[in-house]
């Protein structure tokens, strides 16, 4: 049993991107590159997405591979529909750069993956400097919900709704709302996003959950729990954070999948990037390869899997070096924009067999 120990709470220092080495292809200069999501709707019809940060959108080459629908048939708003974003103060809505992350999605004709509403980070200071009561804090997430969700109903294929609510002992996650509210919150924010959008898919989201471990089974519990109280919850979200020494296998990642499965539930992987130590070495790389190939998979493997999101593609833009400690280069693009041999393996994965 692994144990599972999620590198994005150490300190990070920050890494350097390297040159790539010679055997990497270029992308997008190789025009005959076949694009991930093409060939991954080969697969039943299955995504391939990307998350983006508006803060990139003046990035011409990042843009043009972004909005490339043969490469990415999804895209998740990586910040700008967190609760800091949308309503940095207590009824002031600001939906400006979500509104750009999907009006980008919608001219490439992709489709959006909403993230996230309740959460226990990127909150603003005026909901976490103060002290709620059980009715105050509700009515908070009550209109937070219905503002957030009716003002992008019917742009979302799916919400995250509550993201990371449980511990990796597979208890509840002590959030603000989880010690406000208990644990009844969960489900009372997929009811409240089910009315005011009930066409949208209802996920939850968390890391960690890739192997079969106690928050694994925590998850499970919880999913189950809701779905027999008859709470909508469409499908379960494995986020797939790995650094390349700690990172599941194809095996564990089918089983899971297929367990949540079992639930009643559509699944995704929905952040995956795979980090390596810095400064990067070849060995790590080629383990880099082979996680990323494996995730895909694991994906395609699972019937009721519908697709995979990479977060983010492009290594100088990713979250990893400024959060984890002695990791980087988790995307599958070198600074250089050069491709990584995890893309090669990821199209390898998905080419029809003959
Ligand atoms: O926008 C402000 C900017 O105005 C300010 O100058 C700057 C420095 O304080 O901060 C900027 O906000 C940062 C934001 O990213 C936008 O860049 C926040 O500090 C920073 O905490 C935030 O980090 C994001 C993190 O979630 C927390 O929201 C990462 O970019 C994002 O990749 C990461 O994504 C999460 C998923 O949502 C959930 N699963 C885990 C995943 C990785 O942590």
């Amino acid at each position: 049993m692994k144990s599972v120990a999620f590198a994005v709470g150490l300190l990070a220092t920050g890494g350097t991107a390297f040159a790539a080495p010679a055997s990497a292809l270029n992308y997008p200069t190789n025009s005959t590159r076949p694009g991930l999501n093409s060939l991954m709707k080969l697969n039943d019809g299955r995504y391939f997405g990307t998350a983006a940060s508006t803060v990139h959108f003046n990035d011409s080459k990042w843009l043009s591979v972004l909005q490339d629908s043969d490469m990415f048939g999804s895209m998740t708003p990586e910040n700008s529909q967190k609760w800091e974003a949308t309503e940095p103060e207590r009824g002031v809505f600001d939906f400006a750069a979500a509104d750009l992350n999907v009006q980008k999605a919608q001219e490439a004709g992709q489709m959006v993956r909403c993230h996230t509403l309740i959460w226990y980070n990127a909150l603003p200071d005026w909901i976490t400097s103060q002290t709620w009561t059980n009715e105050t804090l509700i009515a908070v997430m009550e209109n937070h919900i219905k503002e957030v969700v009716t003002h992008f109903k019917g742009q979302c294929y799916s919400w995250d709704v509550v993201n990371e609510a449980v511990n990796d002992d597979g208890s509840y996650r002590e959030t603000i709302w989880y010690n406000t509210i208990g644990p009844e919150y969960i489900a009372m924010a997929y009811n409240m996003v089910a009315k005011y959008d009930p066409d949208a898919k209802l996920y939850y989201n968390d890391y960690g959950i890739e192997f079969i471990n106690n928050k694994t089974l925590g998850a499970i519990a919880l999913v189950k729990d809701l779905k027999e109280k008859g709470v909508k919850v469409d499908g379960v979200g494995i986020q797939g954070h790995y650094p390349v020494v700690l990172a599941p296998s194809y095996e564990d990642q089918v089983e899971v999948l297929q367990r949540f499965a079992d639930l009643g539930v559509e699944v995704a992987t929905t952040e995956l990037d795979v980090f390596v130590e810095i400064p990067e070495k070849v060995e790590q790389v080629e383990m880099q390869t082979a996680i990323y190939a494996d995730s895909v998979r694991a994906c395609v493997d699972v019937p009721a899997c519908v697709g995979v999101t990479v977060w983010g593609f492009y290594d100088p833009y990713s979250w990893v070096p400024g959060t984890v400690p002695g990791y980087g280069n988790a995307d599958l693009f070198w600074a250089n924009w050069t491709a990584k041999p995890a893309y090669d393996a990821i199209v390898n994965a998905l080419l029809p067999k003959e």
